[in-house]
C-alpha cells in the first residue's frame, strides 16, 4: 500500500519505493511533519517531535506546561498568527485587516490515481497501471472558515512525490492571500549543504553549492518568467553526499513565473525549505465561495546521492508531464538559421541553406526571427506578424513547400509575448502591454511584454498564430520571450486585483499555449526565453523541448548542460553545433568535440551549411547520423554525470539503456597540461555480470564499473571521444 491511514492515531504515511513520508495529527489539531527520508515500516515517528519546555517560543494558550510551541515543533504547513516564526506556507489577510490563520485538521482522504487541479497543469500518471495514490487533507480556521487542502501525491515506483495547495474561502468576508508555498518541508535537525542553479543569460543553471548555516537563505525569479538568474529545481544534501553515495533531497516547482524559495536551519538546528509563488508583489482576492491553487511542487529523497534523485525527476519529466506526442517520439535533427544569417536572408539564401542542410543529414529547417512585418533587426517589429513576402521573395506558404521539396520540414520562430514599441500593433493598441498608468514603459531589447492576464490579447494571439500555421506546411514553432517583465500593471485589473497579475499573466500563458498544442498536435512546440530563462517544469507541459542557452561553445555549455542535468532529462534541452570561432565566446573547438556535446541533447545546428567545405559537410552527416542512431538511447537511457566540468578537466558522462544492454560514454577534455598524470574513468549503471564490448575489448560491467577505463594519457585541449558500449555474450 503506497498510502496508509492510521486514522484512529491520526498518522499519514505516504510510502515510494525508497522513501517515506509522514504527518501526525498534534494535540490541538495541528497538522505536524514527523519524517521524510528512507524508507521505513509504517510506524508512528512522532516520538521524534520535541516534547520538552519551549524556551521563550510563543505556544498556544491550551498548553499550560510552556509546551508546544509551533515555532519548534516540526509542521507540515505553517500559517502565519500560530507562534511559528520561521518562513510561512501561507500568510493571509482576513477582512479585518489581521494576518492570522490558525488550522486545525479536519479530515482526511484518500483518492484514487493522481489528483486533478482546476486551473494549473499538473503531473498524471503515465497509465492505468502505474502505481500512483493521492492524499487530501483539509484543514480549517474556525473564526474566518478559511479551509486549505494539502493534496500529494504518491509516484511509487518513481520515487517521488507531488504536492500542491488548494485555499477555499468557507466564510463570509473577502480575504487576500499574500503569500502561498506549494511546499513547506521540515527536518527536525541536519547539517545539510544548499545546491542550486544559478545564472544570467548565456550561462544559465550553474551548479553552486553552499553550506546552509543559521540563518534563511531565499532566492527565487522576480524576472517574471522562472528566470535564468536562479532555476526552481534545486537540492539540499548531507554535506558528504557525492554523485553515488549520501542523503539528498530536491525540489522543484512546476511552474513557468515568479516564484520563491528559501532554505532555512534555524537556532534549535531544525531545517525548513520552502518553494511557491513568488511573494514579492503577489497579493489575491478570495471572495467567499471561491476557492485558488497554487502550482504544484515535486519533490523526491534519494540516499544513492544526486544520481539517484536525477533519474527519479527524468523519469517523471519523461513519462509523466508532457502532453506532446514528441515527449515520446524521435525527434527531427534541426538546422537553425539565427547564427547562420541573423537578420539577413531572403527566401532563395534560405533555400539554399535547405539544400545544404539536407546533405549534412538535417530534417527540419527553422526560419528563425526576422520573416515578419518590418523586422529587419532587433529594434522593431514584433507584434506585426504579418509574414514579409517582399523581403523573402515569396510567400511562407511557398518557402514551406519548397523546403519540403527538398527533402526536409519547415519551422518558425515566434515571439507571441511581446510587442515593439515600433511596431503597428502598440501604435493601434498600447493599452495591450504591461505598462504603468501614465508612464513611460522600460525597454528591454525595445520591446515591451504583452498583457496575457486579458482575454483579447489571448485570442489575438491565437487567432495569429493560428493563421500562420494554417498558411503553410509548418512542423515546428520556436516560442521565445527575450525581456523580464518588469513594468507589473495591467490596465485590466482594478486597484483590488494588480497584485494578482503575476499570476494571472502565468494563467494566461497556460491557457494559450494548452489552446495552441490542442489544436495543433503535429507541430513540435520548443521554448526559449532569451535562450534558457524559462527552462521549467511548466513550459515541460506543452514543450518537450527547450533551447537551453544561446551559448552553444562546446565547453562552456558542458556547465549549463551539467546542471541542467539535474532536474531536466536530455531529450528536453535543445542543443545545437554552431560555427566556430563560436559567436558568444570567439572559442574555436573541433566539429567533433561540438557535436558530442550537442548529441546530450535534442540535437541539431545553428551554422550556415553552405559555407561548410565539402570534406566538413561529409563528416558533419555522419556526425548526425550517429546522433540518429543513438538518439533513442540518448533520450530514454539513464544518466549519469562521471564527472564535473566544474572541478574536472576532463569531462564525462554516460548514458545507460534502462535494459543495461548497451551506453554510450562521452568525454571531453578541457584543460591540456603537459605530461598529464594517469587517468582511468570507472564506468556506472552496467550490468555487473554481463561482458560488454568496448572499442574491440571485452570487459565485465564489474571491471568496468571497479577497476574502470585506462584513458590515453595525453589529450589535446577540446578534444574529445564517443564510445558506444554494447552487451555482448560470453562467446562473442
Ligand atoms: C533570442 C533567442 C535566439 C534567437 C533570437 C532571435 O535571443 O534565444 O535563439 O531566436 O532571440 O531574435
Amino acid at each position: 500500500m503506497t498510502i496508509i491511514l492510521d486514522k484512529s492515531a491520526n498518522v499519514f504515511t505516504l510510502q515510494s519505493k525508497h522513501s517515506t513520508y509522514q504527518m501526525k495529527v498534534g494535540k490541538l489539531g495541528n497538522l505536524l511533519h514527523t519524517y521524510y527520508g528512507a524508507r521505513l515500516s509504517a510506524q508512528d515517528l512522532s516520538y521524534l517531535l520535541f516534547d520538552g519546555e519551549n524556551h521563550f517560543a510563543p505556544y498556544p494558550s491550551e498548553f499550560s506546561n510552556r509546551r508546544g510551541s509551533l515555532d519548534i515543533l516540526s509542521q507540515e504547513f505553517p500559517t502565519a498568527g500560530t507562534g511559528d516564526l520561521r518562513s510561512l506556507g501561507l500568510l493571509l489577510e482576513n477582512a479585518d485587516g489581521s494576518r492570522v490563520l490558525d488550522l486545525r485538521f479536519v479530515e482526511v482522504k484518500l483518492l484514487p490515481g493522481k489528483y486533478a487541479l482546476e486551473s494549473l497543469p499538473a503531473f498524471f500518471a503515465a497509465s492505468d497501471d502505474e502505481k500512483v495514490e493521492s492524499l487530501e487533507i483539509t484543514l480549517r480556521d474556525e473564526l474566518s472558515q478559511v479551509e486549505i487542502q494539502l493534496l500529494y501525491a504518491v509516484f511509487e515506483d518513481k520515487d517521488v512525490i507531488t504536492r500542491a495547495l488548494r485555499v477555499k474561502n468557507l466564510g463570509e468576508q473577502a480575504v487576500r492571500i499574500k503569500k502561498a508555498q506549494s511546499l513547506v518541508l521540515d527536518f527536525h535537525s541536519g547539517d545539510f549543504d544548499l545546491i542550486h542553479f544559478q545564472g544570467r543569460w548565456a550561462m544559465e543553471r550553474q551548479f553552486e553549492r553552499q553550506a546552509l548555516t543559521h540563518s534563511t537563505t531565499s532566492f527565487g525569479s522576480n524576472y517574471g518568467v522562472s528566470g535564468n538568474r536562479q532555476n526552481p529545481g534545486f537540492l539540499l544534501a548531507d554535506k558528504a553526499t557525492t554523485e553515488d553515495f549520501g542523503d539528498c533531497y530536491g525540489f522543484n516547482l512546476l511552474y513557468s513565473g515568479n516564484w520563491t524559495a528559501t532554505a532555512e536551519k534555524s537556532s534549535l538546528g531544525q531545517n525548513r525549505v520552502t518553494l511557491g509563488l513568488g511573494d514579492a508583489d503577489f497579493s489575491w482576492q478570495l471572495l467567499p465561495g471561491e476557492s485558488f491553487e497554487a502550482p504544484e511542487a515535486l519533490l523526491s529523497f534519494s540516499n544513492q546521492g544526486f544520481t539517484g534523485l536525477s533519474h527519479n525527476f527524468h523519469d517523471m519529466v519523461r513519462e509523466n508531464l508532457c502532453l506532446s506526442k514528441y515527449s515520446r517520439t524521435a525527434r527531427p535533427v534541426l538546422l537553425n538559421n539565427w547564427e547562420a544569417t541573423y537578420f539577413d536572408f531572403d527566401g532563395e539564401k534560405l533555400l539554399e541553406i535547405a539544400a545544404s542542410a539536407k546533405e549534412i543529414g538535417a530534417d527540419l529547417l527553422v526560419l528563425d526571427d526576422g520573416w515578419f512585418g518590418n523586422r529587419f533587426d532587433d529594434n522593431r517589429a514584433l507584434g506585426d506578424w504579418h509574414v514579409n513576402e517582399e523581403k523573402l521573395g515569396m510567400s511562407m506558404g511557398e518557402l514551406a513547400r519548397r523546403v519540403n521539396e527538398a527533402g526536409l520540414k519547415f519551422g518558425i520562430w515566434f515571439e507571441p509575448e511581446m510587442v515593439s514599441e515600433d511596431s503597428d500593433l502598440y501604435r493601434l493598441h498600447p493599452d495591450w502591454t504591461l505598462n504603468f498608468p501614465d508612464r513611460k514603459p522600460l525597454l528591454g531589447r525595445n520591446q515591451l511584454n504583452l498583457d496575457l492576464s486579458k482575454k483579447l490579447v489571448r485570442v489575438y494571439l491565437f487567432e495569429v498564430i493560428s493563421k500562420l500555421l494554417d498558411s503553410a506546411e509548418i512542423s515546428y514553432l520556436k516560442w521565445d520571450m527575450n525581456r523580464p517583465i518588469s513594468d507589473w500593471y495591467s490596465s485590466g485589473l482594478d486597484r483590488e486585483h494588480q497584485g494578482e497579475l503575476q499570476h494571472r499573466y502565468v494563467l494566461g500563458l497556460y491557457e494559450l499555449l494548452s489552446s495552441l498544442t490542442t489544436r495543433y498536435p503535429d507541430v513540435l512546440f520548443e521554448g526559449c526565453a532569451s535562450s534558457g530563462a524559462r527552462f521549467d517544469l511548466g513550459m515541460l507541459v506543452y514543450q518537450p523541448q527547450i533551447w537551453t542557452s544561446d551559448n552553444t561553445d562546446a565547453v562552456n555549455r558542458l556547465k549549463i548542460q551539467y546542471g541542467t542535468s539535474f532536474f531536466y532529462p536530455l531529450s528536453t534541452m535543445g542543443a545545437h553545433v554552431s560555427a566556430v570561432p563560436n559567436h558568444q565566446t570567439g572559442r574555436e573547438t573541433p566539429l567533433e568535440t561540438r557535436a558530442n556535446v550537442a548529441m546530450a541533447g535534442s540535437y541539431g545546428y545553428e551554422l550556415d551549411p553552405t559555407k561548410l567545405t565539402e570534406a566538413e559537410k561529409a563528416q558533419t552527416l555522419v556526425l548526425t547520423e550517429r546522433y540518429k542512431d543513438y538518439q533513442e538511447l540518448i533520450f530514454s537511457g539513464d544518466y549519469y554525470r562521471l564527472s564535473s566540468p566544474f572541478d574536472s578537466e576532463l569531462t564525462a558522462w554516460q548514458i545507460v539503456a534502462k535494459d543495461l544492454s548497451e551506453s554510450l560514454l562521452t568525454l571531453v577534455a578541457t584543460n591540456a597540461e603537459g605530461n598529464p598524470p594517469f587517468n582511468y574513468l570507472k564506468l556506472k549503471g552496467l550490468d555487473a555480470t554481463a561482458l560488454y564490448e568496448v572499442e574491440d575489448h571485452k570487459y565485465f560491467g564489474s571491471v568496468l564499473m571497479n577497476a574502470g577505463l585506462r584513458l590515453a594519457q595525453s589529450r589535446a585541449d577540446y578534444s574529445s571521444q564517443q564510445i558506444y558500449i554494447r552487451k555482448v555474450d560470453k562467446d562473442g
